[in-house]
């Protein structure tokens, strides 16, 4: 168990890093919480205008996950990083930084789905890509690849990871209510909108 807490700290530790925020204040974007839904994510860098900053949040809050799960996997094996996984998306989602006030955990989710299992990963961001650039609604597409993600590695041979990614996806979507409650009422931004 210590072990296993050991990687929790860690992957609780990376995952808290607010690459949207940082990168936004470094590149003088401003407070990414004054900004559009208020979100430290990719999605609302890009309402910045800055698509390099939008990209490289995701590239990094997605990495972050991504080494969590790794390193976690390389030095202590599969139930470790689960547990990194875990505690990487609820670092980024509730990072101590912040006031417990971070983000989605979209692009987090991605890279530890990658990392865990990646043909359902593949699986997952196709989803996302594929709906992102039919209905051009970000939260749209994410819930859904995220409902999906189970399925796709109950589907291709990764059952073992089938509880957590379904937690991970009870919990963005309760990260995204008030997404929700946007789209219902036909005001959520489209990806790109201010
Ligand atoms: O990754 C978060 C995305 O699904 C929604 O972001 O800024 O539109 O709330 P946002």
């Amino acid at each position: 168990l210590p072990v296993l807490l050991l990687w929790a700290i860690i992957g609780y530790g990376l995952g808290s890093v607010p690459f949207g925020l940082l990168l936004a204040r470094a590149m003088n974007l401003g407070d990414l919480r004054q900004i559009g839904s208020g979100n430290i994510g990719a999605t609302n860098v890009l309402r910045t205008g800055n698509k390099k900053a939008a990209a490289l949040t995701l590239l990094l809050d997605g990495l972050k996950g991504a080494v969590a799960v790794l390193l976690a996997r390389a030095f202590a094996g599969e139930d470790a990083a689960q547990i990194a996984a875990l505690a990487a998306f609820i670092g980024h989602c509730f990072p101590v930084w912040l006031g417990f006030k971070g983000g989605k955990g979209v692009a987090t989710f991605f890279g530890v789905i990658l990392a865990l299992c990646w043909p359902a990963g593949l699986l997952a961001a196709a989803t996302w890509l594929i709906l992102a650039f039919a209905l051009r609604y970000s939260s749209a597409a994410a819930l859904a690849a995220a409902t999906l993600a189970p399925f796709f590695a109950l589907f291709t041979g990764n059952g073992h990871t089938f509880v957590l990614l379904a937690v991970l996806a009870v919990l963005i979507w309760w990260r995204h209510s008030a997404n929700v409650a946007r789209l219902l009422a036909g005001t959520e931004s489209k990806i790109g909108q201010k």
